[in-house]
C-alpha cells in the first residue's frame, strides 16, 4: 500500500501518514521503527528531545529500503537556538540518526519571549536548506503571532507547522492560518493521545460516543476515524504506538471514506481546551533541557 503524499510549498512530497516516536523508550525505538517500517510506513518523526534519534536511524539502516524512500523528520529543541547553535543541533541529529540529509528540520517550539533566538534558529535552517542539508524547514507549535513575526524577517515560508489537533482540539484559526500562508498543517496527538490520561467529560478521545458512533457504521475502530478526518481534511498525521497490531490499525486508514455529515460531527466535538503547553509560556527557564552530542 502506497501512503498518498501531500506536496510541501518547496516542492517536496511528504507522506500524509507518518509514525510518531514520543515517549517511545530509547531502548524500544529500534524494534518499533522496524515494525512500523515492515507495516509501509515511510515517514518517521522524532526530535532531538526524544532521545531516540539513534534508534530511528539503526531501524532504518537495518530495513534494507532505499534512503530515498523514507522521509525522516526530526527538531531542533529550544536549548539549540541561536544561528551557529541551530547549524550545529543539525551535526548532532545528523549524527545520531546516521544521515547526510535530514528530509524535514523543524523548531520544536518558538520561544516567544526571545523571538530573536527564535528567528536566529530559523535562519539558520534556512542555511541548512540552502546548503541541501535538508529537504524542508519548518516550525512546531507557533500561533498566527509567532507566524507572522516569523514571516516579517525571514524569507523561507516554513513548509509544515506541527501542531497539537484532535477533536477535542480543532485549533480551526491557526488550521486556517496555516493555509493562508502555504504551510501543510501537521497534526500531533493527532488520535488524542493528551487526552487520554484527562479526568471528566473530556477524557480520553477514543471513548467519545460520536467518534465511536461513526466508527461503528464504517466497521473501524475510534482511532482509525480519527486519522482519517484528518487526512480528509488535508493534514498529515504521526500517530504514535508501540503495539504492533495499533500500528497496523492506524495504517489501515485509505479503504474507507467519511461522508461531509461526519466530519462536521467530529469538528463539532472541539472544547478549546489544550491538552499540551501553552506555545506562549515556553521558556529556556523553564523548559531548557541539554541535548548530548552525537
Ligand atoms: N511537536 C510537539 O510538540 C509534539 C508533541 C506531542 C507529540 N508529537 C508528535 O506526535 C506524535 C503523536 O502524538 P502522541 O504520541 O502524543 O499521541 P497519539 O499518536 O494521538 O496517541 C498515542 C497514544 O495512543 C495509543 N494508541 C496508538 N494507536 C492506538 C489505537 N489504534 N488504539 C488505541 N490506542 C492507540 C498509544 O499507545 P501505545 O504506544 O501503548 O500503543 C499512545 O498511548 C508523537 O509521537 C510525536 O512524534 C509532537
Amino acid at each position: 500500500m502506497n501512503v498518498p503524499s501531500l506536496t510541501l510549498n518547496n516542492g517536496v512530497e511528504m507522506p500524509a501518514l507518518g509514525f510518531g516516536v514520543y515517549q517511545t523508550p530509547p531502548e524500544e525505538t529500534v524494534a518499533v521503527v522496524e515494525t512500523a517500517l515492515r507495516t509501509g510506513y515511510r515517514h518517521i518523526d522524532t526530535a532531538a528531545v526524544y532521545g531516540n534519534e539513534r534508534g530511528v536511524g539503526e531501524a532504518i539502516g537495518r530495513s534494507g529500503i532505499d534512503r530515498s524512500e523514507i522521509f525522516v523528520e526530526t527538531k531542533v529543541w529550544i536549548t539549540d537556538f541561536g544561528y551557529d547553535s541551530t547549524l550545529h543541533a543539525f551535526d548532532k541529529s545528523a549524527g545520531k540518526l546516521g544521515l547526510e540529509r535530514i528530509d524535514l528540520l523543524i523548531l520544536h517550539q518558538a520561544l516567544p519571549g526571545d523571538f530573536a533566538r527564535t528567528l536566529d534558529a530559523y535562519r539558520a535552517l534556512e542555511t541548512l536548506l540552502a546548503n541541501g542539508k535538508v529537504r524542508a524547514i519548518g516550525v512546531s507549535n507557533f500561533m498566527p503571532d509567532h507566524l507572522a513575526r516569523l514571516a516579517e524577517s525571514t524569507s523561507v515560508v516554513p513548509a509544515v507547522n506541527q501542531i497539537e489537533v484532535h477533536p477535542y482540539f480543532r485549533q480551526s484559526e491557526l488550521l486556517a492560518d496555516d493555509a493562508a500562508r502555504g504551510i501543510v498543517s501537521q497534526a500531533w496527538s493527532p488520535i488524542g493521545g493528551i487526552t487520554f490520561y484527562r479526568e471528566g467529560a473530556h477524557g480520553s478521545t477514543l471513548q467519545d460516543p460520536v467518534i465511536n458512533g461513526v466508527a461503528k457504521v464504517h466497521n473501524k475502530s475510534a482511532a482509525q476515524v480519527m486519522l482519517r478526518w484528518h487526512l480528509q481534511q488535508g493534514r498529515q498525521v504521526i500517530p504514535k504506538s508501540v503495539t504492533p497490531s495499533r500500528i497496523a490499525e492506524n495504517f489501515d486508514v485509505f479503504g474507507f471514506e467519511l461522508t461531509a455529515a461526519e466530519l462536521t460531527a467530529i469538528d463539532g466535538l472541539d472544547t478549546g481546551v489544550r491538552g499540551g503547553p501553552e506555545p506562549e509560556y515556553i521558556t529556556l527557564d523553564k523548559h531548557g533541557i541539554e541535548i548530548p552530542e552525537a
